[in-house]
C-alpha cells in the first residue's frame, strides 16, 4: 500500500465519527481549548477529551499545554495536507450541524474579544503602570531601539499601540509612523500623549491587527505586548508581514512562556507567553527570515524580542 494511501486511511479512520469530524471542522478555524469545544459541541468534558485523544493519537491534531489550559490545533505534519483538503470541502458548509457549531464558535470568540476589550477600556489610564509591573520597560524600549533603528525607517507601523508609548519612543527617529488599536479609550490617551510630545509625523487610528489597511509599504512593524491577548497570533503575524515592504522588518516583543495564571484571570491574557520555536515558525510561515533578537530577564517574567525580515526580492502576497 502506498504511503499516501496509508496517510489517507489514517485521516479517514480517525475522523469517521460525527463528533470528531465536527471537532476537526472547528479546529480548521484556529486553535481552541477543551472548554471552548465542550461549549460549542454541547458535550461533556470527558467525552470531548476522549475524541481529542483519538485525534491526537492519530496525528491529526496537536495538543499544546500552557499552564492550567490545554489548546488543540490541526497538526502540521504529513497528514495535514490531506486533512485540510477534506476540511476545505466540508467548511464552509450548509450542513445545519456544522453551521450551528460555527455560529457558536463565533459567539465564544466574540465573548472573549469583548472581555479583553472591556479590560483595555477599563485599564486604559493605568496601562503604563501595568506594563511596567514585572520588567523594566526602559530596558525593553532600549532593546527595541537598538534592534530596529540599526537600519533607517521611513514608514513604521505600531500594532496595538495602546497609549502610544512605542510611537513616542520611536517616532522621533523615523520618517512617519502610524499606530493602530481597537480601543477608543487607548487611542484617546495615545493622541493626547503624542500631541504633548509634539510628534507631527505620528498618527494613530482605529484598526484591527487581523485586517490592516493598505499594501506592503512599511519598513518596520512593531507588535509590543499585544500578541498574548490575541485569539489568533499566527494570523496577526501573517497580516503584519503582509504590510511589510520587501526587506522590511517585523519586531514582536512579548513574554517567554511563564506560569503566571492570574494574568489570564485578572489581565485578560489569552496566552502565558510564547516559545521561541512557535513565534519563529509563525514568522517563517508568513514569509519572514526569523530569529530571536534578544531576551530580557526580569525577576518574574522574561521578555523576548523576535525579529523577522521579509525577503528582498519576492513579495509573496
Ligand atoms: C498591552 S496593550 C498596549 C501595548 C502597547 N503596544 C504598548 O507598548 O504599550 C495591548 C493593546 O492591544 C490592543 N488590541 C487588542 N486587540 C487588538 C486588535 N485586534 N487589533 C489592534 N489592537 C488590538 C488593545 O486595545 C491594547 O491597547
Amino acid at each position: 500500500m502506498s504511503t499516501y494511501m496509508d496517510a489517507a486511511l489514517t485521516v479517514l479512520k480517525a475522523s469517521a465519527d460525527p463528533s470528531r469530524l465536527r471537532i476537526l471542522a472547528l479546529l480548521h478555524y484556529g486553535e481552541l481549548a477543551v472548554s471552548d469545544l465542550t461549549r460549542i459541541l454541547r458535550q461533556s468534558q470527558p467525552r470531548v477529551s476522549r475524541h481529542l485523544k483519538i485525534l491526537v493519537d492519530a496525528g491529526l491534531v496537536e495538543r499544546h499545554k500552557e499552564g492550567a489550559w490545554v489548546f488543540f490545533r490541526l497538526a502540521e505534519g504529513e497528514l495535514a495536507g490531506i486533512l485540510r483538503r477534506m476540511l476545505d470541502v466540508l467548511v464552509p458548509s450548509d450542513d445545519p450541524m456544522l453551521c450551528g457549531d460555527i455560529a457558536r464558535l463565533k459567539d465564544v470568540q466574540a465573548e472573549r474579544v469583548s472581555r479583553a476589550n472591556a479590560y483595555f477600556e477599563e485599564h486604559a489610564a493605568e496601562w503604563d503602570e501595568v506594563r511596567s509591573l514585572y520588567i523594566s520597560e526602559r530596558e525593553v524600549e532600549d532593546a527595541i531601539i537598538r534592534h530596529l533603528l540599526a537600519q533607517p525607517i521611513d514608514a513604521l507601523l505600531d500594532i496595538g499601540t495602546g497609549t502610544g508609548r512605542i510611537l513616542e519612543v520611536l517616532g522621533p527617529h523615523v520618517g512617519k509612523a502610524v499606530g493602530i488599536d481597537t480601543s477608543q479609550e487607548m487611542l484617546k490617551l495615545a493622541r493626547t500623549r503624542l500631541e504633548a510630545a509634539e510628534l507631527r509625523n505620528v498618527q494613530v487610528r482605529m484598526g484591527d491587527m487581523y485586517a490592516l489597511n493598505g499594501a506592503a509599504v512599511f519598513d518596520a512593524v512593531v507588535i509590543h505586548q499585544v500578541l498574548h491577548y490575541a485569539e489568533e497570533p499566527q494570523a496577526a503575524i501573517a497580516e503584519a508581514a503582509r504590510v511589510l515592504r520587501p526587506g522590511g522588518r517585523l519586531l514582536v516583543a512579548d513574554f517567554a512562556p511563564h506560569d503566571k495564571e492570574f494574568l489570564r484571570e485578572e489581565h485578560a491574557h489569552r496566552r502565558l507567553g510564547f516559545p521561541d520555536r512557535q513565534v519563529i515558525e509563525w514568522m517563517e510561515t508568513a514569509g519572514l527570515a526569523a530569529s530571536v533578537a534578544e531576551q530580557l530577564h526580569g525577576s518574574e517574567l522574561t521578555v523576548t524580542l523576535w525579529l523577522g525580515e521579509k525577503n528582498e526580492e519576492e513579495d509573496k502576497r
